[in-house]
């Protein structure tokens, strides 16, 4: 499962300096609130809300960088990943739930490396275009941006990802260019795609 993240053994090494505030290591919030949603880390118990809101359909996952899941095995595979990923540091899921009925509704989560931060994110379908992701993606950018040692948050989209591309100027990110045959897209073809790069610095 390590290798799927690229974790190194040195990482899980550090793992216990990830806690450690005293010597200047980013220590996410666990949860953090906005007006319509509160984001907070992921749980092995979200699998099943994962796979059925959205991670077995077709549309939402079109444009990730992962296939589609066929099972809710893949999922829970998915999620231990994500759990190991935070422990160590090295990127953290946070689960987007809505404050009117605790709904698991999608996912952010942002990939460590050192003052860079790489955002993704991924909403149920029934739940788009209401500015959930806008919320999200600003709360998480706004937090960012008060730690000391994060400078740099940026994310891709593929080039046919409009709304996407929408929610992180929504968001305050500037398009910096465009990434020619960046990402695959396995749900839309095996050859790598062009991408917008996207950022907002201090
Ligand atoms: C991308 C995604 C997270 C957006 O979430 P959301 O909560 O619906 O986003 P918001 O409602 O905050 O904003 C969406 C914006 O895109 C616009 N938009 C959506 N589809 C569009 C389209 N086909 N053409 C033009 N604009 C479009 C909306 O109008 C809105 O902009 P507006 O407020 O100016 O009208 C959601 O569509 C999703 O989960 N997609 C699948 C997963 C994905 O692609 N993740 C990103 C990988 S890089």
């Amino acid at each position: 499962m390590a290798n799927l993240l690229n974790i190194c053994p040195s990482d899980l090494i550090n793992r216990r300096s990830v806690s450690l505030d005293r010597f200047g290591v980013i220590n996410p919030p666990k949860s953090l609130k906005t007006e319509r949603l509160r984001l907070r880390k992921a749980k092995l118990s979200d699998a099943e809300a994962i796979f059925c809101q959205y991670a077995q359909d077709a549309e939402v996952t079109k444009y990730v960088s992962w296939s589609a899941h066929k099972d809710i095995e893949e999922t829970r595979e998915y999620v231990r990943m994500c759990l190991l990923a935070w422990d160590v540091g090295k990127a953290f899921h946070w689960v987007i739930e809505r404050n009117e009925d605790k709904q698991a509704i999608g996912m952010i989560i942002a990939r460590v490396a050192g003052e860079k931060w790489e955002l993704g994110y991924v909403l149920a379908r029934v739940y788009w275009g209401r500015g959930y992701m806008t919320e999200a993606l600003k709360a998480l950018i706004a937090w960012a941006l008060k730690q000391k040692d994060i400078y740099r948050i940026w994310a891709v989209c593929d080039v046919d990802n409009i709304a996407s591309a929408r929610v992180m100027e929504k968001a305050g990110m500037l398009r910096e260019g465009t990434l020619r045959r960046w990402s695959v897209h396995p749900n839309i073809s095996p050859e790598p795609r062009d991408s917008y790069c996207y950022s907002i610095v201090k």
